[in-house]
């Protein structure tokens, strides 16, 4: 009968550099999970309705109507307003949050195009060819396209106030104050910029991310 011997010679210092191995990969994933809810604020342009709008998500005018309580006719969106959008806010590839759309592509598209145009600056070019294989300016007609929108869901070393967090798309001539003020954040402006370290709210480009409470908002519960 053969006794319980050491497998071989090496097998625990083997162990010992997989144990460490997953340590170190779990250090470099930067996300563990995503959260249920992200909100997306969509700048609209002249000519767009919002059954284009929520359909680039997804989703439709019921949907999204508890988050845009100034919204009151369905078929008469403003140019120039921000509509509110909602998605599940998901770790991709343990790497980053977001979460990915699909958009069938027309001719002509370009990720450019699809950044800035159709989904309104909530991503880039950029970010876009990175989860596409086809070349911008190569995109067939019909193709599916990922488009890759970015989300947070906070951080408690920061706050722990808040739970919702919406990818907000800055324009020219914004600033950290006025942002503050679109969301009723006037005196905690340097907590909005603390969920978002190091970014120039006076850019007129690029995504941040806003704290909220709740996208809906209650004017209707206190009656
Ligand atoms: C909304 O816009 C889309 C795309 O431009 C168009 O196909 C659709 O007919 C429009 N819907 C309404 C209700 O205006
Ligand atoms: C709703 O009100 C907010 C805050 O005033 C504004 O930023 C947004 O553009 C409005 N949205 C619509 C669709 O009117
Ligand atoms: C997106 O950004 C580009 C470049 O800054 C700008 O020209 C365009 O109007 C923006 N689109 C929307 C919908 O805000
Ligand atoms: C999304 O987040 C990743 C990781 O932080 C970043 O590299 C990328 O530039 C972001 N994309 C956009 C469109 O802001
Ligand atoms: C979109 O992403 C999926 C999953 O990562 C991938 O299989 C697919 O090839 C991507 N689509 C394009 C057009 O690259
Ligand atoms: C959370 O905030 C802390 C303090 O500001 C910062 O050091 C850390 O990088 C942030 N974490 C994430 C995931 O953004
Ligand atoms: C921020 O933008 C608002 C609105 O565009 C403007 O009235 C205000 O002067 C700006 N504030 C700063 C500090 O630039
Ligand atoms: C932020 O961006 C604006 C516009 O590009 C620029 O004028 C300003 O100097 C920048 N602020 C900082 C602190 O980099």
């Amino acid at each position: 009968m053969i006794g319980y011997r050491r497998p071989f010679p090496g097998f625990q210092f083997l162990l010992l550099l997989l144990f460490r191995a997953s340590f170190l990969l779990q250090l470099e994933s930067k996300c563990q999970n995503g959260c249920d809810l992200a909100l997306g604020s969509y700048y609209v342009t002249a000519g767009l309705n919002l059954s284009y709008i929520t359909g680039l998500f997804g989703l439709t005018y019921r949907d999204v109507s508890p988050y845009n309580p100034n919204i009151t006719d369905q078929n008469y969106v403003v140019a120039g307003s921000r509509v509110n959008v909602y998605f599940p806010c998901d770790c991709i590839n343990g790497d980053f949050l977001g979460h990915s759309f699909s958009y069938v592509a027309l001719s002509g598209d370009t990720y450019q195009k699809v950044a800035t145009d159709y989904f309104a600056n909530l991503t880039t070019a950029a970010w876009l060819a990175k989860f596409n294989r086809y070349s911008s300016t190569q995109i067939p007609d019909g193709a599916t396209i990922n488009v890759t929108v970015n989300c947070s869901c906070g951080n408690k070393s920061v706050s722990h106030d808040y739970g919702l967090f919406e990818t907000y798309p800055l324009r020219p001539g914004e600033n950290l104050s006025s942002v503050a003020e679109e969301f009723e954040l006037s005196s905690k402006e340097d907590l909005l910029q603390e969920y978002n370290p190091g970014v120039n709210f006076s850019a007129g480009k690029g995504i941040v991310f806003i704290p909220t409470k709740d996208g809906k908002t209650s004017t209707i519960e206190n009656i």
